[in-house]
């Protein structure tokens, strides 16, 4: 890209599609280039809407010319083939999470962009929210002494959104350990700033129409010495967004959602994508000014306690209450400007494919570890 934006194409234009396109808005050296989708009503959204080309599979958008990387936004059961796919085109690769569903399918990712000489980045990382940043930093600065413990626990109505079959189905990267769990997992990993050695979980199955795990929780052992505790509950009875004024994922302030009807089953495609506004996602408006809350995440540190404020943080210590504002959330740009940054200063970009790995190995001990009922070791 010596010379010339970094020319950014979009796989999978669904959900997704929407918290990534707005983030093109105004990012010095990098520009959308064209979009992907096996839907026709989506490519034809997204052609109408922005004037750019149209593939109709990642193996022809993965040869077209003028691309310089393919953000990957298609399910997670096609996250491995697809990067692996753009790789070999010799385009570089932000995946969204999971990277892949197996620890296999990274291997083979991590492989093809490295023998391609490419980047490959996981996208939708909490790792870039400003306040889970600002936490990480303070553990390494010391400041607060070394980190003891993280929680984060959030409670939404993942189980009762529009869903296809396969977004439920565990053995391909859906339900929500797979789908959500990476972001929990990469928030306290972020955080402590340590291999994971460890974990004891459990998984619950609680919504009769689904054949899918609903909530989670998780205690994990660091290396360096620290434990966190993840839970996740998508149900759909309460919003944690209650707890943190009100805010939500997207830094929003909005009325908490419940999931007043319950859903009985799963979407066929037809049904999921009927809305025609799909393919042509609003580059504006998700975002809302106040700090990204993935629920509630509290750290805790030999001499302090730190948890997130509307606008920052809230650090607890002997001299009582201080805020740290932050900046604003860049939101999906981050991973942008952090590949643009990385080819620019000729570095790794973060968090790479073997990030993406550990998290998943993580995601599958949680899997494995209720299953088995047991601890499981990743010494
Ligand atoms: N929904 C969210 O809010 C959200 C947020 C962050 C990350 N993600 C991740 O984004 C990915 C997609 O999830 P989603 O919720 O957008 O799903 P979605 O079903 O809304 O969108 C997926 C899109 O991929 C397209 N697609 C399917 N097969 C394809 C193929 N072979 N080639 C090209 N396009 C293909 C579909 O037609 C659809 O438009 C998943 O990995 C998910 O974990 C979702």
């Amino acid at each position: 890209m010596a010379g010339h934006d970094l020319r950014v194409a979009i796989a999978g234009l669904g959900a997704a599609s929407n918290l990534v396109l707005p983030a093109f808005d105004g990012i010095e050296g990098v520009r959308l280039a064209a979009g992907c989708d096996t839907r026709e009503q989506a490519r034809a959204g997204f052609a109408a809407k922005y004037g750019l080309p149209v593939y109709d599979t990642i193996e022809a958008l993965s040869a077209a010319p003028d691309i310089d990387a393919i953000w990957i936004e298609t399910p997670n059961h096609l996250h491995c083939e697809h990067s692996v796919i753009v790789a070999r085109g010799g385009k570089h690769v932000i995946c969204a999470k999971p990277v892949g569903v197996t620890i296999e399918e990274c291997d083979r990712m991590i492989a093809a962009a490295r023998d391609n000489g490419v980047h490959l980045m996981q996208g939708h990382a909490k790792t870039f929210d400003p306040p889970i940043e600002a936490m990480s930093r303070l553990v390494a600065t010391g400041e607060l002494g070394a980190p003891v413990h993280v929680e984060t626990i959030l409670y939404n109505d993942w189980l009762q959104r529009p869903r296809l079959a396969e977004e439920l189905d565990s053995a391909k990267g859906g339900g929500i350990v797979l789908r959500q769990g990476p972001h929990q997992i990469d928030i306290v990993r972020r955080i402590v700033g340590s291999r994971v050695t460890g974990l004891r979980a459990y998984t619950g199955r609680h919504d009769p129409n689904f054949a899918t795990e609903g909530n989670y929780t998780a205690h994990l052992e660091f290396e360096n010495g620290a434990t966190a505790y993840v839970g996740f509950n998508g149900y759909g009875f309460f919003d944690s967004n209650e707890l943190a004024w009100n805010i939500g994922v997207y830094g929003k302030i909005s009325a908490p959602g419940y999931a007043a009807q319950r859903r009985t089953g799963v979407l066929y495609p037809k049904e999921k994508y009927a809305d025609g506004a799909k393919g042509a996602p609003a580059m504006s408006g998700i975002f809302g000014d106040k700090q990204p809350f993935f629920g509630v995440t509290i750290l805790s540190c030999e001499r302090g306690v730190v948890r997130q404020s509307p606008d920052g943080l809230f650090v607890y210590d002997t001299n009582g209450c201080r805020e740290i504002p932050l900046p604003k959330n860049p939101g999906r740009a981050a991973e942008l400007i952090e590949l643009r940054d990385a080819l620019r200063e000729n570095r790794r970009a973060f968090p790479d494919g073997e990030w993406g790995r550990a998290t998943l190995g993580v995601c599958l001990g949680i899997v494995q570890s209720s299953a088995k009922k047991t601890d499981v070791r990743f010494d």
